[in-house]
């Protein structure tokens, strides 16, 4: 197998800041017509793991494959594309897409058109990375999250060259902005403002693949949310790994208190943002969404431990003292408040007393919602290199627990909310039971009642009639 490097990925160059965000507009590729002539008729697969932005991600990528004539398949047997857009946050995603990998290798060997691409975060590590080269000789195209843009490019050089294809630049990044979407709902979209973190926590390989905090204009964000509303959007969410850092990179004295007000004023029905680092949220912002009743009564506010030393060693920025005073201020101020959260168990040392803490946070704040994770050591992190003596037993015990508590909390809400009335975005028929629909509450419950075709994309009135902890069961008042 040949291997052509166009760039390789490091961890050093990933971890550099600058100053100054640079806008750029997307290049055009002076082969597209031949492209389009190569793929004509042909259709691509794709499969994204991990968060929103890879999500996101996934629409920029079908905006472009769909603008040159591909149409998409659910089917990677019918694929001369298949792209594999990748998680690195915790191992076990990685595992997930070493079996998918194994699985759909073969297809290389059937067709040998096939352009078989892995892209996204986990492709930005170096080791891993090399690991790939090694192990499926059948992918032909690496390519890393700074790199959307030259997708063109880049499956016309795997197309029609023998060699293995592998361009990760590792940079700070920029913010590129690229059209056309295709986005995967009608009715509920995903908006960028913020790319990028700057924050490093100890444990954490998102700065790494992700790149530098950077802001987009204020004007940008608006303009889409604009169109996206002329379009009948009913839900927009606005997008960043730590949205309360907007503007910070920015001359235009804006922060993210001011952009969420101007979307909210903009008229749109629901207006959500994740995430929001707790360190960086104002009581600015804790005014702006009690003010817009359109603003949804939902925060997504990571805590990750109850204890100061563990978040010290986190490098999380904030005290258990200080988060617990915000969680406070925003009850206070939001009625009606969900607040959700997600919680590290296992960090290197952690002690049972340490791990206590947590739960006594846990009871204290009585979340809404929550994930819950494992800490799982990421290659080039300082937490990886951490001595860690606790045992996967104890740390595994420690999950239950907390997730015991966590549900006490949880089906406690879920029960208060029978026999109220909730709005509902009705998204479609229910994953889990075809003769019902479902949607999302605005405080982001899930709740399944009986509705019809026409009512997807309209917000209904749904008195709760059953609870389970994780969702809802209602029928619809009006409509
Ligand atoms: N930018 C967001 C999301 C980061 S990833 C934020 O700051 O909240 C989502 C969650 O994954 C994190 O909040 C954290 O709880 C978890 N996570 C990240 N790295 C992890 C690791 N190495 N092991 C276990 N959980 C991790
Ligand atoms: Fe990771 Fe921390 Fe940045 Fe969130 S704020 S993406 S947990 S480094
Ligand atoms: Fe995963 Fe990358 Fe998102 S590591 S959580 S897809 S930023």
């Amino acid at each position: 197998m040949k291997v052509r490097i166009i760039h390789v990925p490091d961890m050093l160059k990933a971890a550099s800041r600058k100053k100054e965000a640079t806008v750029f507009m997307i290049p055009s590729f002076d082969k597209k017509s031949e492209l389009e002539a190569l793929i004509k008729g042909e259709k691509y697969y794709i499969h994204t793991y991990g968060c929103q932005a890879n999500v996101r991600d996934e629409e920029t990528m079908r905006g472009l494959l769909d603008e040159i004539g591909y149409r998409q398949t659910e089917k990677p047997e019918e694929a001369t594309l298949i792209i594999l857009n990748t998680c690195a946050v915790r191992e076990n995603a990685e595992d997930k897409l070493f079996g998918e990998i194994g699985n759909l290798k073969r297809l290389r060997k059937q067709n040998k058109n096939l352009v078989f691409a892995i892209c996204g975060c986990v492709v930005e590590q170096p080791e891993i990375l090399n690991k790939m080269l090694r192990t499926f000789k059948e992918v032909n195209l690496y390519f890393g999250t700074h790199e959307i843009v030259n997708l063109y490019e880049l499956i016309y050089e795997a197309r029609t060259n023998k060699e293995t294809i592998v361009c990760v630049q590792s940079k700070a990044g920029e913010v590129i902005e690229i059209e056309p979407v295709s986005r995967s709902n009608r009715y509920k979209a995903f908006v960028n403002v913020i790319y990028g973190c700057n924050k490093f926590c100890t444990y954490c390989i998102v700065p790494y693949t992700r790149g530098k905090e950077r802001s987009r204009l204020f004007e940008g964000v608006i303009n889409e949310c604009r169109g996206l509303i002329s379009q009948g959007y009913q839900e927009i969410t606005l997008l960043g790994q730590n949205v309360n850092a907007y503007g910070k990179d920015l001359s235009e004295g804006k922060d993210f208190a001011d952009l969420l007000e101007e979307v909210a004023k903009l008229g749109i029905s629901r207006l959500r943002f994740t995430t929001s680092h707790p360190g960086d949220f104002s009581s600015k912002m804790i005014d702006v969404i009690a003010k817009y009743p359109n603003i949804m009564k939902f925060i997504h506010l990571p805590v990750q431990s109850g204890s100061n030393r563990i978040l010290k060693a986190m490098g999380r920025r904030y005290t258990r003292e200080q988060y617990l005073a915000l969680a406070k201020e925003m009850r206070e101020k939001i009625p009606g408040l969900a607040l959700s959260t997600d919680i590290i168990v296992g960090f290197p040392n952690e002690t049972d007393e340490e791990f206590k803490k947590t739960l006594s946070l846990v009871d204290e704040v009585k979340f809404e919602a929550a994930f819950t994770f494992i800490f799982s050591p990421r290659k080039g992190t300082p937490a990886a290199k951490m001595e860690d003596k606790v045992s996967k037993e104890t740390k595994t015990k420690r999950f239950q627990e907390l997730v015991k508590h966590l549900e006490k909390h949880i089906e406690a809400r879920s029960q208060a909310m029978i026999n109220k009335t909730y709005s509902v975005l009705v998204d479609g028929v229910s994953k889990t039971d075809k003769n019902m629909y479902s949607g999302y509450t605005e405080e982001n419950k899930l709740v399944h009642f009986k509705a019809c075709d026409y009512l997807i994309g309209k917000i209904v009135k749904v008195k709760i009639i059953e609870s389970h902890t994780y969702s809802l069961i209602g029928e619809i008042i009006d409509g």
